[in-house]
C-alpha cells in the first residue's frame, strides 16, 4: 500500500488496511456528494476504477454501485486488490495491459474514476485513456480523473532516476508528466465530454489527512530533501459528462 500512498506516519510505516480503504471511502463520498451538489450523480449500476492499485476505491465504490470493476497493469497490484476484496462478484478486478480498454463496450458504464494514475503515462497515452473512458460511458455517464497540469517546479530526482534507469535498463523513464488543460479539454471533445468542472481544490483523501507520529530528524530532512528534489505539478481534478448520442 506503501506503493499507492505514502503512509500515515512516514515511509518507514506500513499502512492499516482499514486506514488505507478509509481514505478511498472519503475520496468517493467527497465525489459523489460533490456530484450530486453542484452538477448531477451518475446511475449506481457500473462503475470503473482505472489504475485500481490494490482497490482503494474500487472498494468504496462497490458500496455504492451494483458493478464494479477495477482495471490495472500490474498483476502484483491485482493480486493484493483481489485478496482484500469484500464485495464478492460484484467488484471485479481485470488485468490490462493494452492501450485501450477494450474489456468494456461503448456505452457500458454510467461512472468513471482514475485517481493518481494519469501522470505516469505520456501524455499522449494519458489521453488515449481519457478517450476510452469517455467511450465506455453511457450518455450522461461521469468521468472523474485526476491528471496534472503545467510543471510549476523543476526537481533533480526525475532527471537522476532517468539517467539511472537509462544505464541500468537502457530505457529512459520519468516520475510525472503533465498535460497542459488545453489540450486534455481537445481530447474531451474529441471523445465526446463535455467538461463540467476543472478543479484545483477537490479534497480527495490521499491520506494527507493523518497526522501520524512526529517524524524524526531524518525523515523530516527526506522530506524536505523530496521536496526540492522533485519536480512539482499544478494538480488538476477533471468532471466531465459523457455528450453525444447514447451508445
Ligand atoms: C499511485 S497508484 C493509484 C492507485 C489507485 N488509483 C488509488 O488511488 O489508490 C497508480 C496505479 O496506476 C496503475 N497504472 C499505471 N499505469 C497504468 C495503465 N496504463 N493502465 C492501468 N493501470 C495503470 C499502477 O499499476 C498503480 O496501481
Amino acid at each position: 500500500m506503501g506503493f499507492v500512498l505514502p503512509s500515515p506516519g512516514g515511509r518507514h510505516e506500513q499502512w492499516d488496511a482499514e486506514a488505507f480503504f478509509a481514505t478511498g471511502r472519503r475520496s468517493i463520498e467527497t465525489i459523489l456528494t460533490h456530484l450530486a451538489t453542484y452538477h448531477h450523480g451518475p446511475d449506481r449500476s457500473v462503475a470503473l476504477d482505472f489504475g485500481c492499485g490494490p482497490g482503494r476505491l474500487t472498494q468504496a465504490l462497490a458500496d455504492c454501485f451494483a458493478q464494479v470493476y477495477g482495471v490495472d497493469v500490474a498483476p502484483s497490484m491485482l493480486t493484493a486488490a483481489r485478496a482484500l476484496n469484500r464485495h464478492g462478484d460484484r467488484c471485479r478486478y481485470l488485468l490490462n495491459q493494452t492501450d485501450d480498454l477494450r474489456a468494456f463496450a461503448d456505452g457500458s458504464v454510467d461512472f468513471v474514476v482514475s485517481d493518481i494514475v494519469l501522470q505516469h503515462l505520456r501524455p499522449p497515452c494519458a489521453l488515449g485513456y481519457v478517450r476510452e473512458m469517455l467511450r465506455v460511458l453511457r450518455k450522461r455517464g461521469i468521468l472523474v480523473f485526476f491528471l496534472p497540469g503545467r510543471r510549476v517546479r523543476r526537481g533533480w530526482a526525475p532527471f537522476v532516476i532517468a539517467t539511472y534507469n537509462r544505464i541500468r535498463y537502457g530505457a529512459y523513464t520519468t516520475l510525472n508528466y503533465g498535460v497542459d488543460p488545453s489540450e486534455v479539454a481537445k481530447a474531451l471533445e474529441a471523445g465526446g465530454g463535455r467538461l463540467l468542472e476543472r478543479s484545483g481544490t477537490l479534497p480527495l483523501d490521499r491520506g494527507q489527512q493523518f497526522p501520524g507520529r512526529r517524524p524524526g530528524v531524518l525523515e523530516r530532512v527526506w522530506r524536505g530533501a523530496t521536496l526540492v528534489l522533485t519536480d512539482q505539478f499544478e494538480g488538476w481534478i477533471y468532471v466531465v459528462e459523457r455528450d453525444g448520442s447514447p451508445a
